[in-house]
């Protein structure tokens, strides 16, 4: 069983604590979740303030009875009726869109969201990423946003897109990079007939019977101010096992 901490670039740690069979029963508390990741604070934790709480990042949808926990700290972050946000959390599954929620013990700390971007199959969307305000500036951010890159990886996607006002500096500091703004809405397609291809083939008598493509939607995100940023995963493990 694996027990992990994980490390910024500043000077949190992060260490792993492999027991390899000796507490077979132990294991049990983390297999609830496939792609739960569980940080054991121990004494490196409280030397950094954590309070030698266990930290787990896992997925709402296996926890509902977060749900109402989870509706109050968003809306607490950006104001929304909770019948609407309930109902947007509601829809949090194994498959995109997922709610990843930050545990500390038994207390909800964190919340973020990977959302599908239908024209990038290989990507998600983060949004709504919030610590609970009094935790702030303590390096949960970090260790929640990493955690969520490798259940990322573990559902194959090669990206993760965000868009964010002001609070780039987190995100570049996570090695997020600048990009051009992205469509989260519309439907995927396919890109044997986008809207590039099928200018590019009009002369061509084999793709002449294609319809157009669908205009495509207006995005509310477009026209924002947001900064749009993206990473991509690399294939190989950020978080070291020993
Ligand atoms: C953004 C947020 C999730 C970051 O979580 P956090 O736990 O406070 O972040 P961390 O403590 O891990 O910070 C990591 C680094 O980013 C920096 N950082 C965090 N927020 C920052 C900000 N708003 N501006 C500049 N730097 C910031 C920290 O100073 C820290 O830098 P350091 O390692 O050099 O000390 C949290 O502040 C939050 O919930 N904010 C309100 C909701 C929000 O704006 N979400 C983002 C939507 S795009």
């Amino acid at each position: 069983m694996d027990i992990e901490l994980l490390t910024n670039d500043k000077n949190i740690i992060f260490i792993y604590v492999i027991f390899v069979g000796v507490v077979q029963d132990f294991s049990s508390l983390f297999s609830v979740d496939p792609f739960s990741v569980s940080c054991f604070a121990g004494a490196v934790g409280g030397a950094f303030g954590w309070g030698g709480m266990e930290l787990s990042v896992v997925p709402l949808h296996n926890h509902p009875e977060y749900m109402m926990d989870c509706c109050r700290l968003i809306n607490e972050e950006w104001k929304r009726s909770d019948t609407a946000r309930l109902h947007s959390l509601q829809n949090s599954c194994d498959k995109l869109p997922t709610s990843l929620i930050l545990l500390q013990g038994k207390n909800l700390i964190g919340h973020l969201k990977l959302s599908v971007i239908p024209s990038i199959k290989e990507a998600c969307f983060v949004e709504s990423v919030v610590i609970a305000t009094s935790l702030r500036g303590k390096g949960y951010g970090t260790i929640f946003m990493r955690n969520a890159e490798e259940y990322c990886k573990k559902l194959n996607l090669s990206a993760i897109y965000l868009s964010t006002k002001g609070q780039e500096q987190f995100y570049s500091k996570l090695g997020y990079t600048e990009c051009p703004p992205i469509s989260i809405y519309g439907s995927y397609i396919p890109k044997s007939i986008a809207p590039q291809n099928v200018c590019n083939k009009q002369k061509d008598d084999t793709v002449k019977h294609v319809p157009p493509p669908p205009p495509l939607p207006i995005s509310t995100t477009l026209k924002t101010k947001k900064t749009f940023m993206v990473k991509q995963l690399s294939s190989s493990a950020t978080v070291t096992k020993i």
